[in-house]
């Protein structure tokens, strides 16, 4: 027996205990522990078995660290099979999350029972595969068909009571795993129940498969697992059970060797790889229970509601007593949306909005507050003057946070006599909604206030990314450089909309002038006027339409109109009659004449400045590796996630070629189109930006 099983005979019941910290994965050892397990216990003479998890949860799935490596017997499905078909009366008991192949161990079980807190899913296709071993066969026989395609396209973890409810699991009981699965396997016994193999019940009634297949296709944006899973499903109502688990593994191994698997994967690990920093090792936050913000915008109340939604309490500053009183009313808003959707009760929704929010038109009422955020008008001198303030009024020690999204960090810090205690909290907007936080490290911003960072993006629910200074930090400054190559293509001659569904089709949320129109048109509209005042370069390509657009008052979905039209009560828009007009004027004034783009050549052009502006950020050491990159895209601008993020995509598509396209686009501008330094110096030395993640590791 390997160490990761333990195996004891208690009377007539064998006990095999999962030891494979943190997780229980299924790796190579569990599984053969198992599989040992169950021999013996035949051997021992044994008349039931036990299966349960030691620590944390009952198996968590599938050992990801395998995918991509040769597998080793037992096979996962080989073992599941061998559980069920086992003389003995097999029962999991599950807490924590069986997940994968975890519940498919269960489901090879003839008996389940779970804590009431333990919650279990098939979520294979979030990394990009499905259920391999008897998920997409056992589940539908126990439940159905539409059921089992709910759960097994979302992924999503359902819990021990809808689990029962459902069929998935015969009881809940309150106890440890160990004592209720011994006490179930002895009522078991004792009653004189049978074994129940799943795979011998009835094959499940059809749907119709093309159709789903199709559907969640769509709803995937092009994300191939949940849509393979659905032709799994079939399987178990077309095929004799043993074809069936045959025609999964083979789908399973096909999308096993996809760039999808690879994409998902990567974010997977890169997601949790964000927070670990050598900087942070053995470095404590500080002390966090109240929280200052100043400004209660949309961005402000958005982030005293994730506050106030972890328990913190928050204090928010306001100018005016009608201001704060709107700054309360924003929040209650985004209170009551959560009291709507079940995260909180009334009672907790009464606690929030009385005793642990507190609002003031008063700077010292910031005077105990363990960190202070503000979401003030982007404006250096405006942040000056309030940071100046909190120096004045904030006890030693607190953190003193700007949530600027481009401005200059270390001026701000100047300002104060503690420069070491400011940082930057870069939320994104709403954000209670969004996962990202960028986490702007300044020149003199102490460890201990860097780990307070992380710790509050931690208990807020947040991806925390560590950025240094810079014009944009990392998300918006690469945003900067893929939207300007989008305008530079509606200039030489495509259009905003075929960018935008190109870019869909590709498989992001969004298309950059959707976005915009999300966004505000007036923001961009700023920031060209500032930049055309600090004076552009002359090589740089400029141009009206957008600017014309604002002019006449259309600044997007909030004015009903920009790039496209929006009617009330109806999703998204539709292209506005007067962009091209606009557009057609650049052209002509700058004596262009306009060409076809096909769709690959815009995601091509996009991409590849998406790629060469991150290549910057991270040889600039703004980003400290790729995968921070990575995550920054995906958390907070709508980046398709099967794609891994930009710099694991460029890993993919290959560097080489993107270098060349870059090169002879540079060409024709030679300004914009610069390769970066460190894209030529991985292909010079045939790396990829994955081997700079390792190398940080
Ligand atoms: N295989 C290998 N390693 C795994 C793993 C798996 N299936 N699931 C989790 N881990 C690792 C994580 O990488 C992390 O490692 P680290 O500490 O070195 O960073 C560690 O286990 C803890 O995971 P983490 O996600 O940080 O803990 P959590 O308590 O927040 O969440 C889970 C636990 C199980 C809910 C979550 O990790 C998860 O969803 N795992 C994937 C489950 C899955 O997709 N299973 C199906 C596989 S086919």
């Amino acid at each position: 027996m390997t160490d990761a099983i333990g195996y004891e005979l208690l009377g007539d019941i064998a006990v095999l205990t999962a030891q494979n910290p943190p997780v229980n994965a299924l790796g190579y050892d569990v599984r053969t522990g198992l599989w040992e397990g169950i021999e013996r216990a035949e051997k021992d003479g044994a008349r039931a078995v036990l299966i349960y998890g030691d620590g944390a949860t009952f198996f968590a799935g599938a050992d990801i660290k395998e995918f991509g490596k040769p597998p080793k017997e037992p096979y996962l499905p080989d073992l599941c099979t061998r559980i069920e078909a086992s003389p003995l009366i097999v029962v999991s008991s599950m807490h924590g999350t069986a997940l994968g192949g975890g519940l498919e161990i269960a489901l090879g079980s003839h008996y389940r029972i779970a804590v009431p807190s333990a919650r279990m899913g098939l979520p294979e296709v979030l990394i990009g595969v499905m259920p391999g071993a008897g998920g997409t066969q056992r589940l539908p026989r126990l439940i159905g068909v539409e059921r089992s395609l709910d759960i097994i396209t979302s992924g999503r973890q359902i819990g021990a009571r809808e689990a029962l409810d459902l069929g998935i699991i015969d009881r809940i009981e309150d106890g440890a795993p160990r004592d209720i699965g011994l006490a179930y396997a002895r009522e078991l016994l004792d009653s004189g129940a049978a074994r129940r193999a799943i795979s011998e019940m009835p094959a499940p009634e059809p749907v119709d498969f093309d159709a789903t297949y199709e559907a969640v296709l769509k709803k995937g944006r092009g994300q191939l697992s949940p849509a393979v899973a659905v032709r799994g499903v079939q399987a178990a109502c077309e095929l004799p059970f043993a074809e069936g688990m045959k025609r999964e593994r083979e789908l399973f191994m096909e999308l096993m060797a996809t760039d999808q698997r690879q994409g998902l994967i990567h974010a997977f690990f890169a997601e949790r790889a964000v927070g670990k920093l050598p900087e942070l090792e053995g470095v404590d936050p500080r002390p966090l229970a109240e929280l200052g913000v100043i400004g209660g915008g949309t961005m402000g109340a958005g982030i005293a509601t994730a506050a106030l939604l972890s328990g913190l309490g928050v204090i928010m500053l306001e100018m005016s007593a009608e201001a704060a009183q709107a700054a309360r009313g924003r929040i209650e808003g985004n209170l009551q949306g959560a009291l709507k959707r079940g995260k909180i009760d009334q009672a907790k929704f009464d606690h929030l909005t009385g005793t642990a929010l507190r609002l003031s038109t008063d700077y010292d009422a910031l005077k105990n507050a363990d960190l202070v955020i503000e979401a003030v008008f982007e404006d250096m001198e405006v942040k000056k003057q309030v940071f100046g303030k909190l120096d004045a009024v904030c006890k030693p020690g607190a953190v003193l946070a700007t949530n600027t999204s481009y401005l200059d960090v270390n001026e701000i810090a100047a300002i104060t006599a503690r420069p070491a205690d400011v940082i930057g909290l870069h939320f994104f907007s709403p954000a209670h909604v969004m996962k990202l936080l960028e986490i702007v490290v300044a020149d003199k911003t102490a460890p201990d206030v860097v780990a307070t960072g992380f710790a509050l993006g931690k208990r807020l629910g947040k991806v925390s990314v560590r950025a240094g200074v810079c014009d944009g930090f990392i998300g918006n400054r690469i945003l900067a450089t893929y939207r300007t190559a989008a305008d530079h293509m509606i200039l030489d001659g495509a259009s905003p909309f075929q960018i935008d569904k190109a870019l869909t089709d590709f498989g992001f949320a969004m298309g950059p002038y959707a976005v915009a129109d999300l966004a505000g048109l007036d923001i961009g509209w700023a920031t060209r006027k500032r930049k055309r005042a600090a004076g552009l370069d002359p090589r740089a390509r400029d141009f009206t339409y957008a600017d014309k657009l604002c002019e006449a008052g259309n600044f997007g979905q909030k004015t009903g109109k920009g790039y496209y039209v929006y009617e009330k009560g109806k999703r998204g828009g539709t292209p506005n009659p007067e962009v091209m007009p606009l557009i057609e004027a650049d052209r002509a004034a700058q004596g262009i004449t306009p060409r076809d783009f096909t769709d690959d050549e815009i995601v091509r052009r996009y991409m590849a400045a998406m790629v060469n502006e991150a290549a910057r950020v991270v040889g600039e050491g703004i980003a400290k590796r790729p995968l921070d990159v990575d995550v920054t895209l995906l958390y907070g601008y709508g980046f398709p996630r099967y794609r891994g993020g930009p710099l694991k995509w460029a890993d993919m598509t290959g560097l080489k070629g993107l270098l060349d396209d870059i090169r002879s686009w540079a060409a024709l501008d030679d300004y914009f189109w610069q390769p970066a330094p460190l894209l030529e110096q991985l292909v010079a030395d045939g790396r990829t930006f994955d081997d700079l993640n390792k190398d940080a590791k």
